[in-house]
Formats: structure tokens, C-alpha cells, sequence
């Protein structure tokens, strides 16, 4: 709603010239540290979840895991990290992607996702996309469906929307706030 939109963005931070000059980094510790607010956002997302017929929960290392884990919670399902690589002890699949410069990787465990599983994958930020296509390849790869992809915020002039379209495949893209 208006209501719940206007108090997320009202407690999201603009830090500009962070990581570096000309970008303007959106800071939500504010809201994290807002549990009206963190609490409506959990109970937000756990509804786009069970709306969706979400059977687990993925959440992106790392602003990923503080968004995705409540909300897991709170719909009453199992959370599944999906991590930089490395990290993970158990046997994992593992998917590189690119970033403005160079390349990233991350990793699930692939026994923690079941054939008959639909996976809601949560985010803070999507931005070029890369992170969340990415997540979605390892789900598949893992053998299970895609129930969604949900974010807090989409950066829409980076285009991530479009980049994830194929990879979505019919399954739908949740945005909380557009910026
Ligand atoms: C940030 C953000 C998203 C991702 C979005 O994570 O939290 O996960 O970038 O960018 P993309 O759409 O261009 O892939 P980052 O890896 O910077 O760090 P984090 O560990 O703080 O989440
Ligand atoms: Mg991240």
C-alpha cells in the first residue's frame, strides 16, 4: 500500500558518493533498526510468499539473510542461504556472475532444496540483476521451481528487471519500492 510504501522509504537512508563517488548508496539500517517498520516489511514479504506459493524461502548473503530470515519465519517456512563462495561446508553448487568490474560467485547447498520445492528468493536491492539470475540459475540447477523473486527495492535505471525477465520464466518479480 501508499501507507506501508511511504514508511519504508521514510526510514531508508541516501548515503551519496558511498562505496564510491557518483553512486548514492540506499542505507536501510534505519529501518532495521525500526521494528514498526521492520515488522511490517517482514509481514509484508512473508504474505508475497504464501501468495505465491512459496515452499521455502531463499535469502541473499548478505542484506539478503536480514530481510529473507524473518519473513521465512513468519510464513512458516525453511530458510535457505544462498552465499558468497566459499563459505558454505556441505556440497554446493556454485554460480559465477559479473559485476561492473570483474566477477562474483555464489553457492547453495544443494541438498537444502527438494524437487517439489517452489523458492521465494528475497533481497534488499535489485540493481543490474546479476545477484538474483544468478540465485535463480542455482535454484533450477538445484532442481527446484521458482515461486518468485521478491526485493525491497528495485533500481529501475539499471535495467535489472529486464536482465531477469528470461530467467524468471513466467514467475513474478515483487518490488516494494520503485526508485
Ligand atoms: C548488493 C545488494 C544486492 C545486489 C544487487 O549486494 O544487496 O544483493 O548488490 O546488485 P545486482 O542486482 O547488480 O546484482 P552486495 O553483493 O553488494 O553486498 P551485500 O553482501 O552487502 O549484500
Ligand atoms: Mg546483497
Amino acid at each position: 500500500s501508499q501507507e506501508l510504501q511511504s514508511r519504508l522509504l521514510g526510514r531508508i537512508r541516501d548515503v551519496p558518493d558511498h562505496p564510491k563517488p557518483g553512486v548514492t548508496f540506499k542505507d536501510i539500517t534505519p529501518l532495521l533498526a525500526d521494528p514498526a517498520a521492520f515488522g511490517a516489511l517482514t509481514d509484508t514479504l512473508a504474505e508475497l510468499c504464501l501468495r505465491h506459493g512459496a515452499t521455502k524461502v531463499v535469502g541473499l548473503e548478505a542484506r539478503g539473510f536480514i530481510l529473507a530470515a524473518p519473513a521465512a519465519v513468519r510464513a512458516g517456512l525453511g530458510f535457505v542461504p544462498v552465499r558468497k563462495a566459499g563459505k558454505l561446508p556441505g556440497a554446493t553448487l556454485g554460480q559465477a556472475y559479473d559485476l561492473e568490474y570483474g566477477s562474483a560467485e555464489i553457492e547453495i547447498h544443494a541438498e537444502d532444496l527438494d524437487p517439489g520445492d517452489r523458492v521465494m528468493v528475497i533481497d534488499d536491492v535489485l540493481a543490474t540483476g546479476g545477484t538474483a539470475e544468478a540465485s535463480l540459475s542455482l535454484i533450477r540447477r538445484a532442481g527446484a521451481g521458482v515461486a518468485g523473486v521478491a526485493v525491497l527495492m528495485e533500481l529501475s535505471f539499471l535495467d535489472g528487471r529486464q536482465r531477469l525477465e528470461r530467467s524468471l520464466s513466467g514467475a513474478p518479480l515483487e518490488v516494494l519500492l520503485t526508485l
